[in-house]
């Protein structure tokens, strides 16, 4: 045995001397093409593979997303991927311009056993691959460069024979030199161009696509750039053929490594949605379309109904979508910090402002896309967590609730809020934000009931009020009366000869929940004690002043828990 002492484990892969290098310096301003690989790649690296029926479901739905290339199975390897693919072609699912893709190993029977699979097919693709890194080849094939080339020549002639046999059928050819980042450029070329060469019927109209995948993300994406970049500079006719990515996401990179590939001149992608397949998957197709989306390019893809599809995707896979997953996952949207929140509040709120200042349609901080374009609700947005402020749960209460609590008495609704969260440490939902404030603020329970107010104008001087209390103090009934320069300072001189605890009240905000016969008021009061705390009270009722005198009671009964 060799002694490798001195052999490192692992070193930096060899970049390529581009002096000249175009990629970097380039912007995407168009749509690649977009290929599903799901129900293959995607589906052979499931735990639990995808039965006939749940593969129909999720073909329907990846044709509803707007995917024209879509490969569907690897019709030789299995009696079930053979059958998919009739029963689509049989059961006419296919719409017009959908193009169905199968897999194969560059082997006769199988290529023969592909094309068999889509005997009647209007327009197709027979995607035939090969290894073509020394590593791949000679330690798990066992053959040399002249050998696979052989093997690849071989197969594409066959297949030319085959798609000869079926003039009625629109049947391309993809080719994929499996490994291809590891592989020598100069030999991918070779093959490649042997592939094209022997194919013999690529134009503009009707390419070749020639999928240059980074089977195992071995390489920084620059790499995987410059690589293409160098591909399509050296390979003869390119006006023939379609440079297509296959990114996997062995390093985390498969969108950057796609996104610098499309920058080096490709045209097509190869992906599946939320990144399933082997390993640590494919690029997210997802990730990647919304990644333009947001840059302003139209992608032909659908994701206005991202929800759905993600429910229905993890329901098939039986896989769930990480909640930070971009674009689909659940938290990539919401808010749980305070001063995130106030800034989303904020922008939200200026939408038309920041339209004219910053010459665009959604500029918002901390949102990089509009979520609604994905049918996600604005609602949603804001979560509370113990580390949520004030203004996130003033939100929540605005958006869900219709309350519009005053600025001032935030802080107060805020920090009822995050001692709930810190005591049951998980987040708090919209409904318990809810409650707290009924139980806190509206109903808090205390000594004070109000079971009556009667103000009346003096018969002589309308703004002098008479006021008449009806109260029950710890379960025992009282009525007092006084007067004042109208029906809340009447009020306050009543609660003032019952001993309350002196408080004034400054000013208070009010505001109407509902319209006409049904509307009632809220009357947000604070109550300023002689030890310098301020309290909010709410009230709630059909007449104003009614709603006010509550409020001064609910703030009268937090003062007498407080102590
Ligand atoms: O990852 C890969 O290289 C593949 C090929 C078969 C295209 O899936
Ligand atoms: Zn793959």
């Amino acid at each position: 045995m060799a002694d490798n002492a001195n052999i490192p484990k692992y070193a930096p892969p060899s970049g390529f001397d581009i002096p000249d290098r175009q990629w970097p310096g380039r912007t995407i301003t168009s749509s690649p093409i977009w290929c599903s690989v799901d129900l293959r790649d995607g589906n052979q690296a499931l735990p639990n593979p995808l039965g006939p029926d749940q593969k129909l479901e999720y073909f329907l739905l990846l044709c509803e997303i707007g995917f024209k290339h879509i490969e569907v199975a690897f019709p030789s390897a299995s009696s079930d991927d053979f059958a998919f693919v009739r029963r689509l072609i049989e059961e006419n699912h296919v719409p017009d311009d959908v193009f169905i893709m199968g897999l194969t190993q560059c082997r006769s029977h199988l290529v023969e056993r592909t094309f068999e699979s889509m005997v009647g097919l209007e327009r197709g693709i027979v995607h035939l691959y090969a290894a073509t890194s020394d590593l791949h080849m000679e330690e798990v094939f066992g053959l040399t460069r002249a050998q696979t080339l052989k093997m690849v020549v071989d197969s594409i002639g066959l297949s030319r024979q085959l798609a000869d046999k079926e003039p009625g059928s629109d049947i391309r050819l993809e080719f994929s030199p499996e490994e291809f980042t590891a592989t020598d450029l100069n030999f991918a070329i070779e093959v490649c161009h042997a592939a094209v060469e022997t194919w013999g019927h690529a134009t503009p109209d009707k390419p070749m696509i020639l999928n240059l995948p980074a089977t195992v993300e071995r390489r920084p994406p620059n790499h995987y750039a410059d690589m293409i970049e160098l591909f399509i500079r050296k390979f003869p006719n390119p006006e023939n053929v379609v440079i297509s990515l296959h990114s996997h996401n062995d390093q985390g990179m498969a969108i950057a490594s796609s996104e610098l590939a499309l920058l080096a001149g490709a045209q097509r992608v190869e992906g599946t949605l939320f990144g399933h397949g082997e390993r640590t998957g494919n690029v997210d197709l997802v990730t990647l379309a919304c990644n333009l989306h947001s840059r302003g390019v139209d992608t032909g893809l659908d994701f206005s109904r991202l929800p759905h599809i993600a429910k229905t995707v993890a329901r098939l896979t039986g896989m769930p979508i990480p909640s930070r997953m971009p674009y689909s996952g659940e938290y990539v949207f919401t808010a749980f910090s305070g001063s995130h929140q106030d800034a989303i509040r904020k922008g939200m709120a200026r939408l038309d402002k920041s339209a004219e200042r910053f010459g665009l349609g959604w500029c918002v901080p901390y949102l990089h896309v509009d979520p609604a374009d994905l049918g996600k609700q604005y609602e949603s947005l804001i979560r509370i967590n113990s580390q949520s402020g004030k203004g996130g749960v003033a939100w929540v209460l605005e958006q869900d609730y219709g309350i519009e609590a005053p600025k001032a008495m935030h802080p107060e609704i805020g920090a009822a809020v995050q001692r709930l969260s810190d005591s049951v440490q998980r987040e708090i939902t919209s409904s318990e934000v809810h409650e707290i404030f009924n139980d806190e603020f509206l109903n808090p329970v205390g000594p004070y009931e109000l079971l009556g107010y009667w103000p009346r104008p003096d018969d002589d001087d309308p703004t002098h009020i008479h006021g008449e209390v009806h109260l029950k103090v710890r379960g025992e009934e009282k009525t007092l009366t006084d007067d004042g320069n109208g029906p809340i300072s009447a009020f306050v001189h009543c609660m003032r000869k019952l001993g309350a605890p002196y408080f004034t009240v400054d000013d208070y905000h009010e505001q109407a929940i509902g319209k006409g016969a049904n509307a009632t008021a809220l009357a947000y009061v604070p109550l300023k004690f002689d030890d310098g705390q301020v309290l909010f009270g709410v009230g709630r009722d059909t007449n104003i002043d009614q709603a006010a005198v509550l409020a001064i009671v609910a703030g009268l009964n937090r003062h007498a828990k407080d102590e």
